[in-house]
């Protein structure tokens, strides 16, 4: 329970919600309620809105995966995908602004993407790069890394990707034998496998020293901070969030960006 918040300092946009929310609750007042709702509605629009906007583009795959859903129902069913895939997997705009911005400022030349779908995220790193800049990218649906294809299609950036179809797990140390090594690298894909890709990803010098993960969905649809039990996909982030917070040879933060973007730099 939220203890009475008379006396809380509203320094950012939460305390504020839960001033406004702990004082409806004192006085049953729904209307405060509401007006909380529509704050907490506000708050990726707001960060969308104050972001660098996206390219033509990457808005055309947003407005493409958009309708995706029922072709990808219709997909599973024949069993052209091996699981259901959904329109909203696809990575925000704040999102991939931050990997642009992070592309650009730590003059990154290779990327790893894990987890293709629709491309939004590989496009998004490939217009940051340099004209020799590389990113590989990785999807276990073939449906899914042949639509991103059509994305990029006409893209002058698509040179610099490429597409690899395979496990995770397979691929990367498939890449790990060929002696690659990235300086970035976006690992958003099963959050149950995310731990033992982690592993991979530090064991092999993939993730090289020096270089930065960025790992999405890291607050899970919030099922830690509700204490109800986790899901699998709860559980497969918490045991990531649990072994970076172990692991002396990176630094870590967690930004409350939607769903939780963990960012890790390899220090040794
Ligand atoms: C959340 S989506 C990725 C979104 C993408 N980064 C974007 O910008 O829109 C996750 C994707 O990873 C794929 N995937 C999930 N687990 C995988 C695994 N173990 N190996 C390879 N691909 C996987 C899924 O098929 C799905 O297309």
């Amino acid at each position: 329970m939220v203890a009475t918040q008379d006396d809380r300092f509203v320094v950012t946009p939460t305390d504020l919600m839960i001033t406004t929310l702990t004082k409806a609750k004192a006085q049953n007042d729904m209307a405060a309620v509401g007006e909380v709702v529509r704050m907490l509605d506000g708050v990726d629009g707001m960060v969308a809105k104050y972001s660098t906007q996206p390219s033509e583009a990457l808005r055309n795959i947003s407005v493409q995966t958009a309708k995706t859903n029922p072709d990808w129902a219709e997909m599973e069913k024949k069993g052209t995908t091996s699981k259901l895939l959904e329109a909203e997997m696809i990575s925000g705009q704040a999102e991939c602004q931050l990997l642009q911005l992070l592309v650009k400022f730590g003059r990154v030349k290779k990327v790893l993407d894990i987890g293709t779908f629709t491309g939004y995220s590989s496009l998004a790193m490939a217009e940051a790069l340099p004209e020799d800049g590389r990113v590989v990218t990785l999807e276990r649906q073939e449906a899914a890394a042949k639509m991103a294809a059509e994305n990029w299609a006409s893209s002058p950036h698509v040179g610099k990707i490429e597409s690899r179809v395979g496990e995770a797990q397979a691929l990367l140390q498939a890449l790990a034998s060929q002696g690659e090594s990235f300086d970035l690298i976006f690992l958003d894909v099963d959050k149950p496998g995310y731990f033992a890709l982690y592993q991979t990803l530090m064991e092999t010098g993939l993730l090289k020293v020096g270089g930065l993960l960025a790992v999405d969905n890291t607050m899970y649809k919030g099922e830690e901070l509700s204490g109800e039990q986790l899901s699998l996909n709860g559980e497969g982030a918490r045991a990531l969030n649990a072994g970076l917070l172990a692991d002396d040879r990176v630094l870590q933060v967690m930004l409350p960006l939607r769903d939780g973007l963990t960012l890790a730099f390899r220090q040794h």
